[in-house]
């Protein structure tokens, strides 16, 4: 038997439908790809983000860093999952750096990507990041 998800189909359906707006928060005039991203706290409360992009290009700060960064500095520490859209109109995976900064505070996340019509995959961190590096290797208590 499969792993049930941690979000109910109603919780999805809420999830998909913030993800896809979140987009319209992007600050994308270079490549044009609008990028927004909803994390699931463990109480359930979402918190938004999306991609921030900068004159000099290196500067660019992912969706999925921007709702990390929001959620950490406002209480936020644990989280269940979290929804991923792009203008693509397909499924946009996480970038390798996202997927590590989704690992230090949720190593266990699901990953919904939605498409533009609210369809979705969903793959868990783990299977994304594989043998991941996190603050227990450096027998570091996260505060
Ligand atoms: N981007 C994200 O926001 N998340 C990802 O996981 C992949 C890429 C953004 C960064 C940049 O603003 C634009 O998409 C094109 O790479």
């Amino acid at each position: 038997m499969s792993t049930p998800m941690a979000l109910t189909a109603d919780e999805i359906e809420a999830l998909s439908a913030k993800t896809i707006d979140a987009r319209s928060l992007s600050y994308s005039p270079y490549s044009k790809f609008r990028v927004g991203a909803v994390l699931v706290a463990q109480d359930g409360t979402h918190i938004e983000g999306a991609n921030v992009e900068n004159a000099s290009y290196g500067a660019c700060i992912c969706a999925e860093q921007t709702a990390i960064v929001k959620a950490v500095t406002t209480g936020y520490k644990q989280f269940k999952a979290i929804g991923v859209a792009s203008s693509s109109g397909t499924y946009t995976s996480p970038c390798g750096i996202c997927r590590q900064v989704l690992r230090e505070f949720a190593p266990n996340i699901e990953i919904y990507m939605f498409a533009a019509d609210g369809t979705f995959v969903m793959e868990p961190l783990t299977a994304m990041l594989p043998r991941s590096f996190g603050p227990e290797d450096l027998d570091v208590d996260k505060e």
